[in-house]
């Protein structure tokens, strides 16, 4: 009888054991907030919900560049936190072996609410973005395969994976799952002009201005809370004899769609030069110039721009004023998106667009 209640309590014992073990390898739930008056994200978090692991796990990756060939170039030597994740002052990104990218490195902020991504909107899902940039030859040079063996020898990956998704398996699928959770968490709404609409501070003359100029000329491509409407527009840009950037039409093949880009978010815009697809501005008066003097104007141009943007000197100041206010200072210097270790010790550099 003795014999029995040992062994009932010992089974105890373990099976509590094993229910605790399980307990803590539980990884904690992370809601997503909406800002308000935002509207509801278009991710499907139910496919990949947001836990404190999975986003720390994301994290570590996004800076690590052992997901590139020489182990040099990470994630954030491309998406740089003090230019609001685009790369700051380079057209076009340098990667792997030197080479160069083919287009500019976009700002990477508010992805939950957004359904296509790169340039052209070649990818519609924000998990298989990694896998491009690693496995592009100019980019991060690197196999898939390959990511994942050197993942799998390091000892802390193993007990990061673990921590985020209940066991160990490191795969493909959980890689993009951890890189998206991080990315995710990548939400911008903290700008003056956020502050100005939740009352907290108000707009001085020239960005009021600014900003009422903005709602007739800008507004229809480029709405709030995004600052832009994620269609694909042509805005009169003429091809680059070098890149031969047809835009929307290499994924859709239709001659409509000839040169037509993704429509991108304003926000952060004082620190995201070079501009445009292909980085060709260096400032915010050259993009300005472009709409009111220098489009080309051919058949899939956007309606709304045939006749250019009438714009007037007094006009462009007052409209940089207003895009200023879209900078995020709290976003750029957010501890919880620097890099981990190493912290966010680049501020913005000064330097006037
Ligand atoms: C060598 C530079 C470079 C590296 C490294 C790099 N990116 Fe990018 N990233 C870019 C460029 C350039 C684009 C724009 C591509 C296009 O439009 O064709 C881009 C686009 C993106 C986009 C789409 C954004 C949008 O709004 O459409 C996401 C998301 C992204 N990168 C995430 C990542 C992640 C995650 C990694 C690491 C696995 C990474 N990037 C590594 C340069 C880089
Ligand atoms: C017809 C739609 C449309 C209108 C109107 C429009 N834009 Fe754009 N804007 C775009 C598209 C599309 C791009 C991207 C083009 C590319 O990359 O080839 C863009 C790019 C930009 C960029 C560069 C962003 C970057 O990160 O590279 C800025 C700045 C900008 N627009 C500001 C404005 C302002 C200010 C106005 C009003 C004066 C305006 N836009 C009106 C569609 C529009």
């Amino acid at each position: 009888m003795k014999k029995i209640i040992a062994i009932v309590i010992t089974l105890l014992v373990i099976i509590s054991g094993i229910a605790w073990i399980d307990f803590s390898n539980t990884p904690h739930p992370v809601s997503f907030k909406v800002p308000k008056g935002w509207p509801a994200p278009v991710y499907d978090f139910k496919n990949n919900p947001l836990t404190q692991e999975g986003i720390a796990l994301g994290k570590q990756l996004f800076y690590d560049g052992q997901l590139s060939k020489n182990g040099k170039i990470s994630c954030g030597s491309c998406h740089q936190q003090f230019s609001a994740f685009a790369t700051y002052d380079h057209a076009l990104s340098h990667g792997y072996n030197n080479g160069q990218t083919t287009r500019n490195a976009p700002s990477l902020q508010n992805l939950a609410w957004q359904k296509k991504f790169m340039a052209d909107g070649g990818i519609n899902d924000l998990q298989l973005q990694p896998l491009m940039h690693i496995s592009a030859p100019n980019e991060m040079g690197e196999s898939i395969e390959n990511v994942i063996r050197k993942l799998k020898i390091n000892a802390r990956y193993a007990s990061l994976f673990k921590a985020a998704f209940g066991d160990p398996l490191i795969n493909t699928e959980r890689l993009g799952k951890a890189l998206s959770q991080f990315m995710l968490t990548l939400v911008s709404a903290n700008s003056k002009y956020d502050q100005v609409l939740r009352g907290e501070t108000s707009f001085i003359l020239p960005e009021q201005l600014g900003y009422e100029i903005f709602q007739k000329k800008c507004v229809s491509c480029h709405p709030p809370p995004f600052f832009t409407d994620f269609n694909f527009r042509n805005i009169g840009l003429s091809i680059d004899n070098f890149l031969k950037d047809k835009g929307r039409m290499k994924i859709t093949n239709n001659p409509k769609d000839s040169l037509l880009f993704k429509v991108p978010s304003l926000r952060n815009i004082a620190l995201t030069a070079p501009y445009e697809h292909d980085g060709r501005f260096n400032s915010l008066i050259n993009v300005l110039e472009h709409y009111r003097k220098n489009m080309v104007l051919g058949p899939t141009t956007d309606s709304l721009l045939k006749n250019r943007l009438p714009l007037s000197n007094f006009e462009i100041g007052q409209i940089r004023a207003f895009l200023n206010t879209l900078t995020d200072s709290s976003f750029l210097q957010e501890p919880m998106f620097a890099a981990p270790g190493i912290g966010n010790n680049r501020k913005a550099p000064i330097h006037e667009h």
